[in-house]
């Protein structure tokens, strides 16, 4: 692979700030539309079952072709390429990463053999689990924490149409014993398969949790561990050495944030079976070759990288928020929070040299309609620009139209809304029964007034179908890889989480031990005078 050429030293950098400061700063949506009637079909995309419309960004054509030649410069072809081809792209590890790898269908991709002998030994399992009269098994709780267990906490959810009636899934991630505690109360032992899942199998708050699991099993007199724990890892030895004796494996060329079309999907296979499994990797397939093959002009993944990029560098928007317009897709935010903030989350670039320039912006949501009866206030008259990104399925998994069309009145209103805004001459022109009668009439219509011009991307989905979220997910992916290679970034480490694990480690026995006077040795103040306090 060429050497990466800094972002913010190409010509491409350049002449953005140039267009910047002469048409970007300015832009202004409503003129935007007035001057060309057909910015919409100017800015709409079509990829593998996701359409965007991305005609309400604060971009113009020239923006466009800046950005699409700001990728080109910093080589973000050749970088996809090299990921696609198994070089080790994640350089500070010197690791391959290719989750694409485990979405490619037999003989197509890198290590087919061995990524298709577990993909068809995982589902055969999943398959024996779904038979709930054989097997016995009501209650399936997956204990893993950031990349083996948002992946699947997101997934099931959203595929919940797809279920299997009987089988209920639990998710248990965090140390804090309040998470396992009520899970643990509604089961029965003889009734519930606990899967064990981590990439690394040293993860501390997972070990903790199997732990604790294991001890209320044998407690409530549960009696074949090995039947009733699985474990998911790279890490086999310390599987068996926990006393886990049904494994699946992965490599380590799948990222933990990348893994859960890995065995680590077990608990979605579990939930939407077999086929559904396969559907689910067929789609993000799909978008896997539109990564690849597309030109960068309509590359869905790369404009929404660059337009990323274009929004932090140059605007400096620092956040970005997602409205998914599907009750299902509740833990989409959580679940892109780790995906783009651990990936992109970075401040040096590849050789180590510190950057000049901001990276990941912070990414945040909840379900729309919730989020507009919540923060969306902020989004329309906060002083802050916060793009938006709704997510809109046309047709419902659910048997109720009236529900499904206020939904999409109401995702199709708020990107309106922020876009036209509401001047004052319109506010003072309104009737406002709920405004106070002592107020000055200009003084509400201030108040009641809509800056507008707040930019949105809308994804349009026809169904959430395994194979729609697949793609959507795969879309996220190639997102964050589009921003990531621009900025010249290693994506795929996490060093950032390093530092805080080692200090609990040497906090631990410092709660946990007898409350010596010394305990705060080397402590700074503050640490010091909470641990006093809690230790006491
Ligand atoms: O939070 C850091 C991290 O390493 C994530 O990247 C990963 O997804 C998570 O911890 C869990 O790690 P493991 O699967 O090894 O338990």
């Amino acid at each position: 692979m060429n050497p990466i050429k800094r972002c913010d030293s190409t010509v491409a950098w350049a002449a953005l700030q140039g267009h910047y400061q002469a048409h970007g700063r300015d832009l202004d949506l409503r003129e935007a539309f007035a001057r060309d009637p057909l910015r919409f079909e100017a800015f709409s995309l079509q990829a593998p079952e996701v359409f965007a419309d991305l005609s309400k960004n604060h971009w113009d054509l020239v923006t466009q072709k800046l950005l699409t030649e700001l990728a080109r410069e910093t080589g973000l072809e050749a970088r996809r390429d090299a990921m696609f081809a198994g070089e080790p792209i994640n350089t500070t590890e010197g690791r391959a990463v290719l989750h694409t790898a485990l979405r490619a269908p037999p003989g197509e991709g890198l290590f087919s053999d061995e990524v298709h002998g577990v993909l068809d030994r995982l589902l055969a399992f999943a398959e024996a689990v779904r038979d709930t009269s054989a097997s016995g098994i009501r209650d399936v709780v997956n204990i893993g924490i950031g990349g083996s267990d948002l992946g699947s906490q997101m997934v099931v959810p959203a595929l919940d149409a797809y279920a299997h009636p009987k089988l209920t899934l639990h998710f248990v991630s965090n140390v804090d014993g309040h998470d396992i505690t009520p899970v643990l109360r509604r089961l029965k032992p003889e009734e519930t398969l606990f899967i064990i899942a981590s990439k690394t199998f040293t993860t501390q708050e997972t070990l903790a949790n199997a732990a604790v699991a294991r001890d209320w099993f044998l407690a409530q007199g549960g009696t074949d561990i090995g039947r009733h724990f699985v474990g998911v890892t790279t890490n086999l030895a310390a599987a068996a050495a926990f006393g886990i004796h049904t494994t699946f494996g992965f490599w380590d060329w799948v990222g933990g944030r990348y893994s859960l079309w890995s065995a680590i999907g077990l608990p979605i296979a579990i939930a939407v079976g077999a086929e559904h499994f396969r559907a689910f990797l067929a789609g993000a397939h799909a978008m896997d070759r539109h990564f690849a093959q597309t030109p960068l002009e309509t590359n869905l993944p790369v404009q929404l990288g660059l337009l990323d990029v274009w929004y932090r560098n140059f605007h400096g928007y620092t956040s970005r928020s997602v409205a998914p317009y599907h009750q299902g897709l509740k833990r989409l935010p959580a679940y892109l929070q780790q995906l783009e903030m651990e990936s992109n989350g970075k401040q040096v670039d590849l050789d180590g040299q510190p950057l000049s320039y901001g990276t990941s912006p912070v990414v945040w949501g909840e379900p729309g309609t919730n989020g507009q009866h919540a923060y969306f206030q902020m989004l329309h008259q906060g002083s802050d620009v916060i793009p938006v990104e709704f997510i809109a399925v046309k047709r419902p998994s659910h048997p109720y139209p009236d529900l499904q069309v206020k939904a999409l009145a109401n995702c199709l209103a708020q990107s309106a809304a922020l876009m036209l805004g509401k001047t004052t001459e319109a506010a003072l022109a309104d009737k406002a029964p709920t405004a106070s009668a002592a107020l000055g009439k200009l003084t509400v219509a201030r108040h009641r007034t809509f800056p507008g011009n707040r930019p949105s991307t809308t994804l349009l989905l026809d169904r959430l179908t395994p194979h729609a979220l697949g793609a959507l997910i795969a879309l996220y992916e190639h997102r964050v890889f589009s921003s990531g290679a621009v900025w010249g970034i290693n994506s795929f480490d996490q060093w950032g989480v390093e530092l805080g694990k080692a200090l609990a480690s040497d906090l631990l026995p410092r709660l946990a031990g007898p409350a010596a006077a010394g305990s705060a040795a080397g402590l700074d103040a503050s640490t010091a005078g909470l641990l006093a306090r809690l230790a006491a």
